[in-house]
């Protein structure tokens, strides 16, 4: 039974099997294993309070234990649904260079400034690195310690003594505990040093902040074998060679999933933008050709997005088409449903179109601006100012209903739009007379009130 004490396990997905595979029967990648003991069964991921568990009443829980650590940092504090939980195991995963190891500095730096100790840990930069980031964001108050360390239990040791508010680890990749003998980074170290941070959080009340690596396709070992252990999960996204940053929750048992942060990037670390309408429209004072502007959620709030396109003559044969910020085969179909329920014909067109600022637009109630956009640079005509486009467009060409619009509608309004395209049915009854807004029920109609035909 013993006698195997080795498995290989899937660096991307987990799988474990006793025999190294070339290709895994899980998630499909190639020269993907890696060998890793097995860790015996009963020191792994069981919560281990050190004393026999008592039944007790909710109402004497949750008198002692439930007070949020507030970070101070609004936006971040929000997305957590209303600061940090004690004793809670949170993961903040991101790509590379995104800003996780900024942000999580500067959180520790707000709740060290309101008195509770904060312990920093981080494996990949040394306390100087730390030092001089910490001296980017600001004051730094005798509360926090940092530490530049690897090795788990030592660290824990030095957060038991220190008994810290909150503990950072900057990043599970480069975590290790000695019981295991397989190098840091690897599926068994991060799943180990996590379920021991778990246990530790768990024991001692401690909030723990782990940060994680993410690839861009968002799929590497670790974080995504870690979300089922913890108890938030925050993802940081942005395009880096962009300033703008969203922080959201992936997972969160303490609070709503719906809610999302927006920061931007700048000198002095992440500033919150609170109102975040206007940072993806381009400020121009004349209407040009070819633009149009929706209201896409971001969480809960709706921005304000500018939708771009170029249709020209193709000066080959093949016409190109591209996306930037859009899906691709989206643009594909709407000049399809253009040439058949409008009867524009894009044959011999190049169509280019991007969403401004480099925000990424998946939610289908910008379609009906992506339409907008291209027929009016096909036109060489431009959208009456103040002109917010809402709608899904559907292959018919049919106006399909979204959500929230009086939201969105009322967002925009606040920034000076006056004239509303929406679906027809996406409106409540109530808000029926709402000044400005047209209700059609077909792509043709939005745009011969958009364009005045
Ligand atoms: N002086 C500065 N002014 C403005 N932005 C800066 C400055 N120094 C660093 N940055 C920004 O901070 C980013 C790196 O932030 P940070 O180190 O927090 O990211 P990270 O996600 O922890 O990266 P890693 O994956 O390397 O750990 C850089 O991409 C850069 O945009
Ligand atoms: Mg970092
Ligand atoms: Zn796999």
């Amino acid at each position: 039974m013993a006698k195997n004490r080795i498995q290989f396990v899937c660096q991307q997905c987990g799988y474990a099997t006793p025999k190294w595979l070339g290709k895994c029967p899980e998630c499909g990648t190639w020269d993907s294993f890696v060998e890793e003991p097995i860790v015996p069964a009963n020191s792994r991921t069981f919560l281990d309070t050190g004393e026999k568990a008592v039944p007790t009443t909710i109402s004497k829980v949750t008198k002692t234990k439930v007070k949020r650590i507030a970070t101070h940092i609004g936006e971040f504090d929000r997305v957590l649904g209303g600061g940090i939980v004690p004793g809670s195991l949170i993961l903040l995963a991101g790509a590379p260079g995104i800003g996780k190891s900024t942000i999580a500095l500067d959180v520790g730096m707000k709740v060290a400034g309101t008195g509770e100790k904060v312990l920093y840990v981080s494996g990949e930069e040394s306390e100087a690195q730390t030092a001089m980031r910490a001296e980017r964001l600001g004051e730094a108050s005798d509360n926090l310690l940092i530490m530049t360390a690897t090795e788990l239990t030592g660290i824990l040791l030095q957060a038991k003594n220190l008994k810290p508010r909150l503990l950072v680890i900057d990043s599970i990749q480069t975590m290790y505990t000695n019981r295991l003998e397989t190098a840091a980074g690897s599926v068994g170290q991060v799943r180990e040093c996590t379920a021991e941070l778990l246990r530790f959080a768990k024991e001692t009340n401690i909030a723990v902040i782990i940060i994680g690596h993410v690839t861009k396709d968002g799929n590497i070992a670790g974080p995504r074998l870690l979300e089922h252990m913890v108890d938030v999960v925050l993802q940081f996204e942005g395009e880096r060679s962009y300033a703008f940053r969203v922080l959201r929750a992936i997972k969160n048992r303490f609070g709503s999933t719906e809610e999302s942060g927006i920061f931007s990037m700048e000198e002095a670390g992440l500033k919150e933008i609170i109102n975040p309408s206007g940072l993806f429209l381009d400020k121009k004072e004349n209407v040009v050709p070819g633009s149009a502007i929706t209201a896409v959620m971001e969480g809960n709030r709706p921005i304000l997005t500018e939708i771009q396109a170029l249709v020209s003559r193709t000066p080959f044969g093949l016409p190109r088409r591209t996306a930037v910020g859009i899906d691709f085969n989206r643009i594909n179909m709407f000049l399809a449903v253009l040439e058949k329920r409008v009867g524009m014909n894009f044959g011999m067109q190049d169509a280019y179109v991007c969403a401004v600022g480099g925000i990424k637009v998946s939610e289908p109630a910008a379609d009906l601006a992506i339409v907008a956009a291209l027929v009016s640079s096909f036109r060489n005509v431009a959208l009456p100012l103040g002109c917010l486009c809402l709608g899904e467009v559907g292959l018919t060409g049919e106006m399909r209903p979204v959500s929230a619009v009086e939201r969105r509608i009322k967002e925009a309004a606040k920034l000076g739009f006056s004239k509303f395209i929406v679906p027809q049915n996406s409106l409540k009854k109530e808000s029926y007379d709402l000044k400005g807004v047209s209700q059609v029920g077909t792509v043709e109609e939005a745009l011969r009130i958009i364009f005045k035909e």
